[in-house]
């Protein structure tokens, strides 16, 4: 099924030229369209916003301080089944994880900590949603069939 995702790359890798082109390159190279893309930097209040699923959570205070410490790209990837391919690109969330199991990932070859895992991606359709909507409110998710159609071309 053609799906939309957000992915965004986390200020270590915005601050980095060279890692954002082979960020950029890798997922080209996975048959993802870029469909809208917006750099900027989160304030500290939108960045709890975010993730205010995380509230309760030990990592919250510096997850929220790293994510709002500088500019941040924030992208609309469409492809077949777009979020399980995006999230299976960056690997686990946890940085030992990638040690053995996914050494060959975006977070397993340039994740620093566990709070600096380079990029995000959405986990299911309904957060997917939420989240495009949170960074791109103009975006009609009834218009995704029109970029279906460029994929398949
Ligand atoms: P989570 O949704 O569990 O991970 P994912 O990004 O893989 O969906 O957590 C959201 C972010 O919170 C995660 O990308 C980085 C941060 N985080 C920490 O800083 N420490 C942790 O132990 C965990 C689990 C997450
Ligand atoms: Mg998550």
């Amino acid at each position: 099924m053609f799906q939309v995702t957000l992915c965004i790359l986390k200020p270590d890798i915005v601050r980095s030229p060279h890692l954002f082109n082979e960020i950029i390159n890798l997922i080209l190279q996975r048959q993802f369209i870029f469909i809208k893309s917006k750099h900027l930097q989160l304030n500290r209040q939108r960045a709890e916003e975010f993730y205010r699923e995380h509230q309760e959570k030990f990592f919250y205070s510096r997850l929220v301080h790293y994510m709002s410490c500088g500019p941040i790209s924030c992208h609309i990837l469409g492809r077949e089944n777009a979020i399980q391919e995006w999230r299976s690109m960056l690997g686990p969330t946890k940085v030992y994880k990638t040690i053995f199991e996914a050494a060959n990932t975006i977070r397993g070859q340039h994740g620093i900590t566990d709070t600096r895992n380079c990029a995000h991606g959405s986990d299911s359709i309904e957060k997917a949603q939420r989240e495009i909507n949170f960074f791109f409110p103009e975006f009609d998710m009834k218009s995704i069939s029109i970029y279906e159609n460029i994929s398949a071309n």
